[in-house]
Order: C-alpha cells, then sequence, then structure tokens
C-alpha cells in the first residue's frame, strides 16, 4: 500500500507534499516561543516563477512595463496563484501618464487586525526589458513565500499582508498611491513593511537596508540571519530608491534587500562576496539583457530563504500591546491531563500515565497515535472565546518519535479548530522531521472571538511502524 500511495503522487502533488512537510519542523532546540520555523523556499519553484515572468514580456513585446499588456498579464498571472491557495486579494488600478497601472494586495485571513506585518515587491520592469533581476526576483520571492505559509498551516499572532506594487520605476508610484488612499487607522495597524527589489544579481552583493524612519529591529534581525548563515552583509542607505520609503514616510518601520544593481564591486567586496571586481552588480540594470540569463542561483537561492525567515519570524513576532499575558486564564479544562479524561472528549484512552513516554510536567498527558496498525484518534474541548478579546491563542507542548523513515508523511497528528461547520487546520505534525523533545507551539485564534470553537487534536496512522504524538500543558489564553 505504501508504495503505491507514493507512486500515484504526480509530480505537482509530490512538490506540494514536500513543501508541506518541510513546514511542519518542530522549533526543537530553537527558539520555543516560536510558532513555526521558515522552510527552506525552493529556489527552483521561485525559477519556475521567474520563467513565467519571462515568458510574459515574451509574449508581450519583451517587457512588462507600466501601460504595456505584459504588466497586467504578470499581475493576473499572480493574482491567481494566490486566489487558488486562499488569500483575500484586491486589485487597485491607477492612471499614471505611462498608461493605468494596478497594485496587488493579498492578506492572508487570521491574525491580530492590530498588528500587520507587510511583505512587497514591485512587479513592473521598465520598457527596455523582461526586468527579471529587476524586480521579477522580488516579485517571485514574495509569491514564494506567501504560497509556503498558506501551505504551511500555521496561524499568525499578526495579520499578514503581501503586495505587487505597479509603476516602481515611474517613481514609486504605485506604493504611494496604496499609503495615500490608506485610512489613517489603517496605515496605524502596520507594524513593519519589508522591501525585496533585486534580490538575485548577477555579480552579487548582500546589501541590507539601513534607512529606516524608526526602529532597526528588523534590519537587524536580517543582518544577524545572514550572519548565522555565514553570508557576509552590508548596511546600505539606499536613498528612499524603492517601495520601502512610501512606509517610511509615514513612519512605519521598514527594512529591505538589495544585491545590487548599476553600481561597481569593488575588490574588496569581491574578496567577501566573490565575483568581479570592477565590474557591475547588475551590468544589464534597467536593460534589455536583464532575462532569465540575468540571475545569479546561489544568491537568489540564499536570499528566498532569507524573506521566508523573515515572514515566519515577524508572523508571530510580539508586537506588545494585544499579547497575552504569560500565565493569563486558562480557558481549557484540564490542560495539563492530570485529572485523566475529566473535560476531554474523544479517544479519552489516549490520556495516559504510562512511563514508555514521559510528561513534560506531572505524570499524565495524551499520547497519541504509537499503534503501528491502521487507526484513528482524537482529542477534543470545546472553548468559548470572548468578544472582548484582543489577543487570544491555542498552546501545547509536544514531543513526537517514529519507527517511519523516509519524507513521506504516513502518519499524522493534525491541530484542528472546528467552527460551526468549518474544519481548519492550525499545524500538521507528522512521522517527518520529529523531535523526543518537548517543543511548544501556539496558534492565533483571534479570528474565532466571540464564538464558540472545538479544539481537536486528531491523529492517523498507517499499517505498519508506529508514530507518536504526545500533547502535554495545552492553554486558550485571551487578553
Ligand atoms: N528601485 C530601483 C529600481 O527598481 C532599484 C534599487 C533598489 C535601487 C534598491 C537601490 C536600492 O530600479
Ligand atoms: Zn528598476
Ligand atoms: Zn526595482
Amino acid at each position: 500500500m505504501r508504495s503505491l500511495r507514493t507512486t500515484a503522487l504526480t509530480a505537482v502533488a509530490a512538490s506540494t507534499l514536500a513543501a508541506t512537510l518541510t513546514g511542519v519542523t518542530l522549533a526543537g532546540t530553537s527558539s520555543p516561543a516560536e510558532a513555526a520555523t521558515a522552510p527552506d523556499l525552493s529556489v527552483t519553484n521561485v525559477t519556475v516563477h521567474l520563467q513565467k515572468l519571462q515568458d510574459i514580456a515574451t509574449a508581450n513585446g519583451g517587457n512588462r512595463a507600466t501601460g504595456r499588456p505584459g504588466y497586467k498579464a504578470s499581475l493576473d498571472w499572480v493574482k491567481a496563484k494566490l486566489d487558488a491557495v486562499g488569500y483575500t486579494t484586491a486589485v487597485q488600478s491607477f492612471s499614471t501618464s505611462s498608461g493605468t497601472s494596478y497594485n496587488l494586495v493579498a492578506d492572508w485571513p487570521g491574525g491580530d487586525p492590530e498588528h500587520v506585518v507587510m511583505t512587497g515587491a514591485h512587479l513592473d520592469s521598465v520598457s527596455a526589458g523582461a526586468g527579471i533581476n529587476d524586480n521579477g526576483t522580488g516579485s517571485a520571492a514574495v509569491l514564494e513565500a506567501a504560497l509556503q505559509w498558506a501551505a504551511s498551516g500555521n496561524t499568525s499572532r499578526n495579520h499578514l499582508r503581501f503586495a505587487w506594487w505597479g509603476a516602481e520605476e515611474q517613481g514609486l508610484l504605485g506604493s504611494n498611491k496604496y499609503m495615500s488612499l490608506l485610512p489613517t487607522a489603517d496605515k496605524d495597524r502596520i507594524d513593519l513593511y519589508m522591501n525585496y527589489d533585486m534580490v538575485g544579481s548577477p555579480n552579487p552583493g548582500y546589501f541590507v537596508y539601513d534607512d529606516n524612519a524608526v526602529g532597526n529591529f528588523a534590519r537587524d534581525a536580517m543582518a544577524a540571519y545572514y550572519t548565522s548563515k555565514g553570508i557576509p552583509w552590508e548596511y546600505i542607505d539606499v536613498q528612499g530608491r524603492s517601495d520601502h520609503a512610501s512606509f517610511r514616510s509615514y513612519g512605519i518601520a521598514t527594512t529591505g534587500m538589495y544585491s545590487g544593481g548599476e553600481t561597481i564591486k569593488t575588490s574588496a567586496q569581491a574578496s567577501k562576496w566573490g565575483g568581479t571586481a570592477g565590474a557591475a552588480f547588475d551590468a544589464c540594470y534597467h536593460r534589455s539583457c536583464d532575462t532569465i540569463a540575468n540571475i545569479n542561483a546561489t544568491a537568489l537561492d540564499r536570499n528566498i530563504d532569507m524573506i521566508g525567515h523573515m515572514v515566519w519570524l515577524y508572523a508571530d513576532k510580539d508586537f506588545g500591546t494585544t499579547a497575552p499575558p504569560p500565565g493569563g486564564a486558562n480557558l481549557l479544562a484540564n490542560p495539563g491531563f492530570e485529572s485523566g479524561a475529566t473535560g476531554w472528549a474523544g479517544t479519552t484512552g489516549a490520556i495516559t500515565t504510562s512511563t514508555s513516554r514521559p510528561a513534560r510536567t506531572g505524570s499524565w498527558k495524551a499520547w497519541l497515535g504509537g499503534n503501528g496498525t491502521t487507526s484513528t484518534e482524537n482529542l477534543s474541548q470545546q472553548v468559548t472565546i470572548p468578544s472582548t478579546a484582543s489577543a487570544a491563542s491555542l498552546s501545547y507542548w509536544i514531543r513526537t518519535d517514529t519507527a517511519e523513515t523516509g519524507t513521506t508523511a504516513y502518519d499524522t497528528m493534525k491541530v484542528q479548530v472546528v467552527s460551526g461547520t468549518t474544519t481548519t487546520t492550525l499545524k500538521t505534525f507528522s512521522n517527518v522531521g520529529t523531535s523526543a523533545t518537548y517543543a511548544q507551539f501556539s496558534h492565533s485564534l483571534l479570528a474565532y472571538r466571540g464564538t464558540t470553537i472545538t479544539v481537536r487534536f486528531l491523529m492517523n496512522e498507517d499499517s505498519s511502524l508506529q508514530t507518536s504524538f504526545v500533547v502535554d500543558d495545552t492553554a486558550v489564553t485571551t487578553s
């Protein structure tokens, strides 16, 4: 059965599955309060997106510029990808002296609406060429991060919004238009805007934006990420030359990354980054040769992973005012299972003091799975999220171990919310990426304020080779 199931997967389904599995990696020894670790974003996927943008340019007179058909075709394609995975998308049109242009804004449902984290890139090219490094790279990277966020099943603390700007090349027109039309209260809800404009330059540098209006926290996190990967970086004052400037001028915290354009790489920069000293970072900048061939795959690969890291990091960043207080009242009954089955419905025999698996605290825990036979188990509890809550979250500790091998998810445990007739999976654990060290996960429940929901742990094991999902110290807290 197992090999049949594997061979039945199409190439597309297999890559989707692989992407999903990447997202289930346990937090383990890293930051246990973080809801999820960012996946390694696929440079293959991003290259496929870039080829699509190249094809769109080729089919539309060689460019994707404002007022030309290749721009709208690019926007329609990105929008369709996002719509297909559950984003709420909006297209904002505006006129320019080069013709009509459009912004595309995509919101991921959920997260605290009072704390919005935005990631954006301009989607337009200059009229001279296809604009694959400038700015197919930023556009494709932000698209892939958004798609993988959707595939991860994560729920974010903050509300996530992604944007693709029109008419950047005419002078940041799209991002300026967005900000000029956004009501003041909504501007004030944006805690961070991150901008990616040219992230795969052929003779690359690694430049972290250093022209922030308020706070350097995201700049510092980006630099720390590169350092942790052994990638040298430099700060750059980009002098407001990209769309973050529209946010910065309103006083919103910004950061961004730039792999270099028309300026010349020095010999000092070539010795730390490799590449060619005395040549431009991107000799095809704003030229017809900015095609699919004008990309450094290593720089692109490193930078998309950085972009994923930043999205995942700030998705769950505590921006302060509405965070649930540590030790806030727990709305779940018997959350640590120390009273046995009390309060829980479902396969309550899974609640146990067996010493074959340790409890995290006390002696009881919920041991789902571990059978090595075809089985389904679940534990659930109803909880009402007060309508007055400004924050609400579900958290739990989990340890996993398995007799399975390989990268196929044979056995799974889903963390779900049932609301009316709708079931939402917040997180899927599997036999892939198990960790026998307890780690804590948390997911926002703010989308359910004012409603009664069922929190559920749902385990499915296949016919052989056990996987144990051991859950302890659950909590639903609000503030
Ligand atoms: N915004 C510039 C363009 O699209 C590129 C750029 C990005 C320049 C960041 C400097 C810093 O042409
Ligand atoms: Zn440009
Ligand atoms: Zn650009």
